[in-house]
């Protein structure tokens, strides 16, 4: 027997609307609003979408009070552990993980679509040598639109498998291009004898007069990054990819919106000020007057990589990233990163402060991941483009279930109007 409906009753008049209950595989049901328009004339009232499910996904699952993370039912631990990231964009993009066939063949077709058009590099090199590269990479990809605005038809099966195979290459080489161009150095073409990641750092840090060898612990630190930032459900710039490719827009461009979405430092930008922030702060005798700081709500400053909208406990992904970071400066030699020894006293600080406790803020993807990054040698600039690249996986598999649900609308919120009520125009000599 399924689950009894809730039911909303207007108090004055008596009417009532039943709100049935949707439940999914795991997590928390749902009460279906869709009746309570059409039967008491009323919208419900959710800024910031904080108790709003805006669609059915079977993509990526997240219990934010357990700190749980699932990838089409997987646990991140697990994926971080023994996948990659081709073989977990496969897995979000098409549900399973790959057989080791359908693995080459995928990794294949990403590589060889990873040369960008070269109108596309002019396109780059038009921009000022200090252009923030998260503006650059939305513009270019946005551009794509129009390179690939015939040959798109968002309801072809083959073009969408396209579409998504080229979004995914091309995005490091668009993001090498940015980096490139602020450097005033030559740019490299991908190379189809690396993987993902060592192209890209080929790409990056590759100069036309001496050979480079990509050091396999970075590119595998570098590949478990990806991994961890590929996905998080509705998270603000998948709901603007999916907000924008609802009105059937070509693909690219909706892409271009969720790296805009991401640009912002309460989302992925967070990577690149929590960096910022440490240095700001300095040294750990620092520490208490910047959480005074931003404690004040007058100062508009967050102690950034730290708080989630859904995360009321550990984010897996921080944890596995902070030891991700011991372990590469270990390796690098930089064990004694005073970056990361301030942002470990921040976090044990932090999480005794009751400020925090009682908020339930804990670190966050964005924490430790510029540290990774920084040791890298990634400037700091790139940090949340390197978010995009990874995230680039998860807005494709959102478009592409989007696309793919034949009940499919356009998205379109109503709002609560408290503007002025219906006035006739004043011509302007008649105005005060
Ligand atoms: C990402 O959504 C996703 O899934 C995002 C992401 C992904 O993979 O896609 O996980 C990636 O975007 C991570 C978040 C990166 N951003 C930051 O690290 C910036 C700092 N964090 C915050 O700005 C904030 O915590 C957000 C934006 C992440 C969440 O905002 P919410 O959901 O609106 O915050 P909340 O309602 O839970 O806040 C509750 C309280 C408030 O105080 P009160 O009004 O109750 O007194 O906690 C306070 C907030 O002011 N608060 C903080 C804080 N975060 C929340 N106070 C100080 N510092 C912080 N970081």
């Amino acid at each position: 027997m399924g689950k009894p409906d809730y039911e909303l009753i207007n108090p004055a008049s008596g009417t009532r609307s039943a709100l049935p209950v949707r439940s999914g595989t795991i997590g928390p049901d749902c009460l279906d609003i869709a009746g309570i328009t059409r039967d008491q004339g009323v919208f419900t009232f959710d800024p910031a979408f904080s108790v709003t499910a805006s669609c059915e996904s079977k993509i990526t699952y997240i219990d934010g009070d357990a700190g749980v993370l699932l990838y089409r039912g997987y646990p991140v631990e697990q994926l971080a552990a023994s996948s990659s990231f081709m073989e977990v964009a496969f897995l979000l993009i098409n549900g399973e993980l790959p057989g080791a066939a359908e693995l080459t063949a995928f990794r294949t077709s990403i590589t060889r679509h990873s040369m960008i058009n070269e109108s596309l590099l002019r396109f780059t090199n038009g921009f000022h040598h200090n252009a923030h590269p998260m503006s650059m990479v939305s513009a270019v990809v946005a551009s794509m639109a129009a390179f690939y605005y015939d040959s798109m038809d968002i309801y072809s099966p083959r073009h969408r498998e396209i579409f998504s195979h080229r979004i995914i290459a091309k995005l490091p080489t668009i993001a090498a291009a940015a980096h490139k161009h602020a450097l005033g150095q030559p740019f490299i073409y991908p190379r189809n004898d690396l993987d993902y990641c060592s192209n890209m750092l080929s790409m990056f840090f590759a100069v036309p007069c001496e050979e480079y060898q990509v050091d396999p612990v970075a590119a595998k630190a570098l590949d478990l990054l990806f991994i961890l930032h590929a996905d998080h459900e509705q998270n603000a710039s998948t709901t603007t990819v999916r907000l924008a490719g609802s009105t059937g827009t070509n693909p690219y461009a909706a892409i271009s919106a969720g790296v805009s979405a991401l640009w912002g430092p309460a989302h992925g930008g967070a990577n690149e000020a929590v960096l910022n922030m440490l240095e700001e702060i300095g040294k750990a005798e620092n520490i208490p007057k910047y959480l005074a700081l931003v404690k004040d709500k007058g100062s508009h400053s967050k102690l950034m990589g730290f708080g989630h909208r859904v995360y009321k406990n550990f984010d897996p992904r921080a944890k596995i990233i902070r030891e991700a970071c011991h372990r590469l400066l270990a390796k690098l030699g930089q064990q004694d990163d005073p970056l990361f020894e301030l942002a470990l006293r921040l976090e044990e600080i932090a999480l005794k402060d009751e400020y925090f406790v009682s908020r339930k803020l804990y670190p966050n993807v964005d924490f430790y991941s510029g540290l990774i990054y920084s040791a890298l040698k990634i400037p700091r600039s790139m940090f949340t483009v390197m978010f995009a690249i990874a995230r680039t996986v998860g807005w494709v598999a959102h478009w592409l279930e989007m696309i793919g649900d034949p009940a499919m609308r356009i998205a379109r919120p109503r709002q609560l109007y408290t503007g002025p009520t219906q006035r006739d125009y004043v011509a302007v000599a008649q105005r005060r």
